[in-house]
Formats: structure tokens, sequence, C-alpha cells
């Protein structure tokens, strides 16, 4: 079914995004030395994208022949070969530190799930899968979304499966904007929308948040959202920060957008970890599930982040877009998986209410941790991270703090600058990742109160 797009005035003027240039900032990080002019195994690290969430890429073990070609990267990549998360990796096993940097969890997901997985691969569920999602799983989106928003969506038209949120986020941009379109994001944001928005073409124009408490400054979006803006890219529970947005901030952002036309795409991957308040989905606000993408995916709710399936849920003349990028992305997503994943969104709620109080008794242990070793802790009611202050240590910015916590004190925390659009932005906050059991986050904050001193 071919829906038309409900705009039409697409604006094709082309002006480059402009993402944080973190070299400038960061020197030591980002030293052309390390970027070396033959595909040895120095060289490899270096393509690593910014990524909080990846294992970075690992130097392949099997690359015998030797160029002397310059490195090559279509332009609108350049700006990414920023390579801190593979440093802080490296140096993480070269000085033995505890990773709470990365942001997946350190154990496993239900059994009832992978059973399911295993149960869809032995019952032949091998082959392609139907580009937008096994029935079975569009059926399980829509109920879940229903059972979460109240919303009714139709499984077959309003729900498209992907390769992780990720992907979600790639279709979304790829099929919804149009070089030269003004895309709103909130800074600090989640690495793969600068990526994918750069890939877009989109011109991009940033809000920052700011602690303690995030909030999003009225004046300011009110001032910048206007007829020019295509769309506005909404994360909560929100990565970094582990703040989530309120009724009141998503009530002035929904009437902007209506009042202005504009697009929300909304990343709700950690929904179901909120702890202080509900979320709240942006779709189900009045007026706005027509235009509305409502992301989400598998892998933090389930604990299983290495399966990537995703999903977008949008109003038909949206899913069209969406679904014409995703078909030449990946076309369809991993089959079993699916099937699997369906049995997984049909867990009783006493399955969500237990990952909540799992995740708040790991949060506690962080937190307390964190506020007793000296840090100025920022509220996460959200998501699996925290956010923090660390200038009572004295170390000069994020990146040089987060190199000397992995060096001396053996814990990897991810410096938050790589986050913004101005890296400044981020010099003085840093965040950790709870998603890991107990005795892993306690060995942290030991290492933490043993090692680390105030100034
Ligand atoms: C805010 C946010 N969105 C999307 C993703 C990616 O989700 P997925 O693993 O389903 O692709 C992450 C991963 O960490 C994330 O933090």
């Amino acid at each position: 079914m071919q829906v038309p797009c409900t705009r039409t005035h697409y604006r094709m003027r082309f002006k480059p995004p402009s993402f944080p240039d973190l070299s400038r900032h960061f020197p030591a990080f980002f030293n052309p030395s390390f970027i070396p002019t033959s595909y040895s195994r120095s060289f490899f690290p270096a393509m690593a994208t910014l990524s909080t969430q990846k294992e970075p890429l690992s130097p392949p073990t099997d690359v015998t022949h030797k160029t002397h070609q310059p490195l090559q990267v279509a332009k609108r990549l350049e700006k990414f070969k920023g390579t801190i998360f593979t440093q802080m990796s490296l140096l993480a096993r070269k000085h033995g530190a505890i990773n709470l940097g990365q942001g997946f969890p350190n154990f496993d997901g239900p059994d009832f799930i992978k059973e399911a997985a295993i149960q869809a691969i032995r019952d032949g569920k091998n082959q392609y899968a139907r580009g937008y999602g096994v029935p079975d799983l569009n059926f399980a989106i829509a109920d879940r979304f229903k059972k979460d928003t109240g919303l009714t969506v139709d499984p077959e038209k309003e729900v498209t499966v992907t390769s992780g949120c990720t992907e979600a986020i790639a279709a979304t941009m790829l099929g919804l904007i149009n070089p030269g379109d003004e895309v709103i994001v909130f800074a600090p944001f989640y690495d793969s929308y600068a990526a994918t928005l750069s890939i877009a073409g989109a011109n991009v124009k940033g809000i920052t948040l700011r602690p303690p408490d995030f909030a999003v400054p009225m004046e300011e979006l009110k001032s910048a959202i206007s007829k020019n803006t295509r769309a506005i890219i909404i994360n909560t529970p929100h990565n970094p920060t582990g703040k989530m947005f309120t009724r009141e901030e998503l009530q002035t952002i929904a009437s902007l957008c209506i009042e202005n036309d504009v697009l929300v795409f909304t990343d709700e991957v950690y929904d179901k970890l909120s702890f202080d308040m509900d979320h709240i989905s942006m779709a189900s606000l009045p007026g706005m599930f027509e235009r509305t993408v409502t992301m989400n995916s598998l892998g933090k709710t389930f604990s299983l982040t290495g399966w990537k399936i995703g999903w977008a849920i949008a109003p038909p003349h949206l899913t069209w877009g969406v679904r014409q990028a995703h078909c030449f992305l990946t076309f369809s997503t991993s089959a079993p998986m699916q099937w699997a994943t369906a049995a997984a969104l049909r867990a009783p709620d006493s399955y969500y209410e237990e990952l909540k109080r799992d995740y708040m008794a790991k949060r506690a242990i962080l937190v307390e941790g964190l506020k007793a070793v000296g840090f100025k802790v920022f509220p996460s009611s959200g998501t699996y991270f925290v956010v923090v202050d660390h200038t009572p240590f004295g170390l000069e910015n994020d990146v040089a703090f987060c190199e000397y916590l992995t060096k001396e004190v053996g814990v990897v925390a991810i410096p938050t600058s790589v986050f913004y659009l101005n890296p400044e932005d981020g010099k003085n906050l840093v965040r950790f990742a709870f998603c890991k059991d107990e005795q892993t986050l306690s060995a942290a904050v030991e290492r933490m109160k043993e090692k680390l001193k105030r100034n």
C-alpha cells in the first residue's frame, strides 16, 4: 500500500550538519599518529564509530597484506572517525579495569526467551522473514503498545520490525528526512542520531539539556522550532542522563510540533527501565500519533542486547518511508529471533516488575557508592545510566578523568562530551552504567573509595 506523505514542503537546500569535532578538544585521544598509513593492527581500532553501546571493533587477525593507501571515507562520515571508546576499552583491558562504561548487561536474558529461540530454529523458522516482520511479532508489538499506551495500532500497516532500534533510527532518518531538512535534537544524545542524520544530510539544531535536572529549556525550544523544522528527536528515558521527559515537557513539545507541522521521532528503548515516574509515550498525547514514529527494541528490556530486534510504530503515511529505507538497509531481520521476541513480549507483568526492582537495587548500590566516593551525582529516573560531576577530583576534563579512572583506579566510565554538539558542554560530566551484577558494582565502588581522592 502506498500512502502519500502529508508533508509537501521539503527543503532541498543542503547545509552539511555540524557535529562535534572532538579532536580539537581532546587532542590526546585523536592524535593523528594513531591513524597509520597502512593496514596494520593499529589501524583498525581507528575505524570504530563513536559508539557507547557496542563492543569496539577488534583488530582483525587475518590481515596479511599491507597497502599504503590513505584512509578513505565518504564526507558524510568523516567526522565520525573518533576512537575514544575503542581507546577506553583498550585501556580497560590493559589495566584490568571494571567496565561500567559499556551499556549492556553482564548477565544473561531469561531462559524462556532463549528456549523460544531454540524452538523456532528447531521448527525450521530459518529462512528470510517477511520484510516488515513475522506476523506473530507484529501482533505482539501492537498488543504491547496497546497495553502501554492505550493506542490501538494496525500490526500489518503500522508496525515495522527492524534490526534493533539502531536500524529503526536509521530507517526513520533515511526514509523521512531530506538533505537540508532541519532536525532538532536534545543534547546530550545517543550517538547513532548524529551519524544517521549526517548520512541523511540533515541540518541539525541542538538544544542542550543541562544539569542538575536536564530539564528542557522551554524558551529556547520555543524559539528553535519553526515551520522550517522537519522533525524533532526525543529519547525518554534518556541516554546518557537518565532523565525522563515530564508530561509538561512532552505537552509543550507536542503543541509546538502540531503548530509547526513537525514530526517526532521518539526513541523509547529504556521505557521499561523507568523508576521514579511513569514513562509517557509521545504518541499517546492528543494529536500526536499521526506525526510520531515510536522506536523501541528487545535488548534493554530483556537483557538480550546482542539479539538486535527492534521496531518502529507509526501511522501508515510515515511507516511507508520507514519501510522504504528498511527494505534496502536490511530487508528483514533474524527470523528465529523474531519468533522468540514475540514470546518475550508476552511476558507476564511480574517480569517487568521484577526487572524494575532489580535495576532499582543496582542503581542504589552505584548511586550511594558514587556519593560516598565524593561525586556529585545527578538524579537518574530511568535507563541504566547515571551521570556525575567529576570535578571534585581535579582532572582537567571528562576525557582526562576517564583516562585517570581507568589507569589509576581500575574503573571505566564514559566521558559525556562525545554526546554533545559542543563537547565543552560535557566536560564536567561522566556516565556510569549500572547494568552489571551487584558484585561488579560493589567492587567498582570499593576501588573508587580506596583510590580516588578529592582534591
Ligand atoms: C538511546 C538508545 N537508542 C537505541 C539504542 C540501540 O538499541 P538496539 O541495540 O536495539 O539497536 C541504544 C543502545 O544503547 C540506546 O542507548
